[in-house]
């Protein structure tokens, strides 16, 4: 069934108090609750049903004020429990039965290796007992968790530790008491043995808060850096948002068995444990780097999700898009703004863009859905952060921070809209985002075509813009949005022109933020003294398709002189996408290939370059992905893309070897001594983007530097890299050798062998999917654990457009298969995987048959979670 945001309706009945009872066995768990509970009502009218959430439950008593209630006093159906209160206030007693062990689905209470733990968001709550698993529906809980005390020496559960105690017969509890009143979803409870790792944080105003992450005992070295980065956090909030933690301890438990990344439940976020665990032996730069975001993330919804949440799952943006605009700017001053941002824009335009001109395309506030988690999207997520983002452009970092501490203060202990969250926007500025407000209602990316003209007898420069968006699922037609549009005007030299536009008084400096508000408008800048060239669109200020009539020629001049460090990358990037685009139509025709020199320039200038962040160097080598370049196709032609996008790399590494080596040499290992901070992790990555650019050369040197960064490194960042480029080489004997040490070396480390899984299903040479099925039969892999299933299954699909989309379409039904399998198990991570399938309309006639014919295949399985049959019949409409 559809829900939809417009029959929102309050809530009949509230939940002032939860007072929940665990008893954990092997082979089952009690779920005891007692709710204090009143009408949501004023006045004397008749009392409505009360209608409790609830899936998958053994029912085992209800109690009325005390009384139990026969069995015909309420009636019990696969999602709901329901009963008629006699009086406007009243406490209900519940206990059901529940069997963690066998809840694959990771969702609701589960256990993941030996330990008990929870997932409640969005509608996991429902899954442990019957309630009003809705997140308008705030409440006190008090929780006491009940268990062998050998096998779960540790209970944990929200907020403060208030009691706990010995039973006989070696078990014990504890009773955790959360002072918030918060909705169900932020719910969680863990029993387990783990290790204890102890910190402690001063707030801004003098409290001490003590810090905890559990884990399994045998990652206790590798917490350090979660735990870094959660002070970090901390502290950032207080400068940044003046925002305090609020209780006496926070806790993070890293579990091994996890849908997604982690999750922000009040006082006790619980993560993958891919999102805690980093030491330099075991986790690559980009671990340590996620790790720090998620661990930001999490800590940062403290107030932009838990404080104040949202009103119903439809707002779901509310926290999410600020949330990782919270986390994205934490990143950005903890290390380089620039690159974050390369690298942010880089993944919205390969993904998000691509989701939004897809069957799933949604608003960042959807209309309606059929299963809520297939909501978690890249659309709420990053695309919501865009928006929060845009508002932060067109605001000014100061008055938009003016805003957030109306909305934090005016809607504490709330749960609200994206409307209330612009109202304050508005109220604390004196400003009118009606309009803005379009980014919330509209899908789809709009697209920004700009055309200028110099006129040198008046000195002016015009900039004509206009605005439009494609049609999404629902949506033929859209008003025009607010585009920020940030830019610049350079000279002859690449200087900044002064800006002055006419009808203004005052000069807007060297750079501007325009407004682009209607369909078709006209920016005229005076007093231009020469031909400008425009640099537009800075920083990515609006998530818009950019479309302005540059020549190769001027790519080339903004990559080497634009003042502003992204928008060199930009036109890099633009250059290089030119190029691999005219290449891709050659091919088609069958003529032979030949680089266009200038890029080859572009990239030994910028190799040459030792001022220019390494980082940023590493951006601009790497190529456009196969992916960004299949969005950015009419009709994707796979086999083209892959083929000319690697000859251009091929090229680039013969034109360019010297410089590659001296650079490569100059730049040095790290030996044994290895540091996590931004500026060695930028050498890093340049250095090892050369590596596999040096290993294109097949050049004895080149291979036996590579086996011996392998053999030698001193961190899983190098050695990573050396393996990624030795699997992906001709050279068999050396491969196998690196792949089997690997595996030896590391087979008790998952989150390691999880890379070693990746590095393999995404190896674009001939024989992936017999490679990848071969994976699947490893001791090592597991099709319940969601990482293995993202490391084999989604890297295959995701990664290796080459084998994933062989013309036979064996990849297609490969990919199918395991979906069937995974409906059954673990319904989100199926539903996941669909996603590759579902951008069938992207390519060729036959493709497009054997994409269909599979989601036809999956459509006809019985049993089809809500989940799995709303991507599917969606994306088959
Ligand atoms: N709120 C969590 C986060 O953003 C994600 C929860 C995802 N839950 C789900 N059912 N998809 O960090
Ligand atoms: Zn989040």
């Amino acid at each position: 069934t559809t829900i939809h945001l417009t029959d929102y309706k309050q809530p009949d009945y509230l939940i002032d108090e939860t007072h929940l009872t665990f008893e954990l066995f092997e082979d089952h768990a009690l779920v005891h609750s007692r709710l204090a509970m009143r009408v949501n009502a004023d006045g004397e009218g008749a009392l409505p049903p009360l209608v409790l959430h609830g899936q998958e439950l053994m029912l085992q008593s209800v109690k009325l004020d005390d009384q139990s209630l026969a069995a015909d006093a309420y009636q019990v159906d696969e999602n709901s429990l329901t009963l008629q209160p006699v009086a406007r206030e009243f406490e209900l007693a519940i206990t059901t039965r529940i069997e963690p062990q066998n809840n694959t689905a990771l969702e609701g209470l589960y256990k993941s290796g030996g330990m008990f733990c929870t997932q409640c968001e969005a509608e996991g709550f429902r899954k442990i007992t019957y309630y009003l698993d809705r997140p308008d529906v705030m409440s006190r809980f008090t929780t006491t968790v009940m268990a062998k005390r050998d096998a779960y020496p540790v209970l944990l559960s929200n907020g403060n530790l208030i009691t706990s105690g010995e039973h006989e017969g070696g078990r014990h509890w504890a009773t955790w008491e959360d002072p918030f009143p918060k909705p169900a979803y932020l719910f969680a409870l863990v029993a387990g043995d783990l290790y204890r790792i102890d910190d402690s944080f001063t707030t801004m105003s003098g409290r001490e808060v003590e810090l905890r992450i559990y884990v399994e005992p045998e990652n206790r070295e590798q917490c350090g850096h979660a735990m870094d980065s959660l002070k970090r956090s901390m502290r950032w909030d207080e400068d940044v948002y003046g925002r305090e933690y609020d209780l006496d301890i926070f806790m993070i438990v890293a579990v091994n068995d996890f849908n997604m990344g982690a999750m922000e439940n009040k006082g006790l976020n619980i993560f993958n444990s891919s999102c805690v665990l980093a030491h330099p032996d075991t986790a690559t730069d980009a671990a340590f780097q996620r790790v720090e975001a998620v661990v930001a993330h999490e800590y940062f919804h403290n107030w932009s999700g838990n404080r104040v949440t949202c009103r119903d799952w439809f707002q779901l943006s509310l926290k999410e898009g600020f949330t990782v605009f919270r986390d994205a700017e934490f990143n950005a001053d903890m290390n380089s703004r620039t690159v974050k941002r390369i690298e942010d824009v880089t993944f919205l335009r390969a993904n998000q863009f691509a989701e939004d001109a897809g069957p799933m395309a949604h608003p960042v506030r959807p209309d309606s859905f059929i299963e809520i988690s297939n909501f978690y999207t890249l659309t709420i997520y990053e695309k919501g952060a865009e928006v929060v983002r845009m508002l932060h452009t067109l605001l000014g970092a100061e008055r938009f921070r003016k805003g957030t501490d109306l909305y934090f203060d005016r809607h504490d202990g709330q749960a609200v809209t994206c409307d209330d969250f612009i109202a304050a926007l508005e109220d604390a500025n004196g400003v009118d985002f009606t309009q803005f407000k379009r980014w919330y209602s509209q899908a789809g990316t709009p697209v920004l075509q700009i055309d200028s003209r110099y006129d040198a007898a008046t000195s002016t420069f015009q900039l004509l813009c206009r605005q439009s968006c494609p049609a999404t699922p629902g949506q033929p037609e859209k008003q025009p949005f607010v585009i920020p549009m940030r830019m610049a005007l350079l000279d002859g030299e690449g200087r900044e022109m002064p800006l002055q536009l006419a009808g203004e008084d005052q000069g807007r400096g060297t750079e501007t933020v325009l407004a682009v508000t209607e369909a078709e408008q006209l920016f005229v800048f005076e007093n231009v003294t020469e031909e400008p060239l425009p640099s537009l669109l800075r920083e990515f200020s609006a998530p818009v398709k950019l479309v302005y009539p540059y020549s190769r020629d001027d790519r080339v001049f903004l990559a080497m002189h634009d003042p502003d460090g992204f928008n060199r990358w930009e036109a890099a990037q633009s250059l290089a996408v030119d190029v691999l685009q005219g290449l891709i139509q050659i091919h088609q025709a069958g003529r032979p290939l030949l680089l266009d020199q200038r890029l080859l320039e572009v990239h030994r200038a910028v190799l040459e370059d030792t001022a220019l962040d390494a980082a940023m160097v590493a951006e601009i080598l790497r190529l456009p992905s196969e992916a960004y370049l299949i969005e950015l196709a009419e009709v994707a032609d796979v086999d083209a893309i892959h083929h000319v996008r690697e000859w251009v790399r091929r090229e680039l590494a013969t034109g360019l070897t010297e410089v590659m080596w001296t650079r490569f040499r100059q730049l040095g290992d790290d030996g044994s001594s290895y540091s996590a901070d931004a500026e060695s992790m930028a050498r890093r990555s340049l250095r090892n983007t050369l590596l596999g650019y040096l290993m294109l050369t097949e050049s004895s040197e080149s291979l036996s530097a590579c086996v011996q960064q392998f053999v030698e490194a001193g961190n899983m960042t190098d050695r990573q890299a050396a393996l990624v480029a030795l699997v992906n080489s001709p050279h068999e004997q050396q491969k196998q050798a690196a792949l089997d040490e690997f595996a030896q070396r590391w087979s008790d480390y998952p989150l390691v062998m999880d890379q070693w899984f990746g590095i393999q299903a995404s190896s674009p040479l001939p024989g992936g999917l017999e490679r990848v099925q071969a994976l699947m039969s490893h001791a090592a892999f597991n099709i319940r654990n969601p990482n293995k299933v993202r490391a084999v299954i989604g890297a295959f699909a995701n990664q290796n457009l080459a084998n994933f989309h062989r013309a036979d379409g064996e990849g297609y039904r490969f990919v199918a298969d395991q979906i069937i399998e995974l409906n059954r198990l673990n319904p989100q991570i199926a539903s996941r995987m669909l996603t590759p399938l579902t951008r069938w309309r992207k390519f060729d006639a036959s493709r497009q048959a054997l994409m269909k014919a599979e989601l036809t295949r999956i459509l006809a399985c019985e049993d089809l979670s809500a989940d799995v049959y709303e991507v599917v019949s969606k994306s088959l409409a």
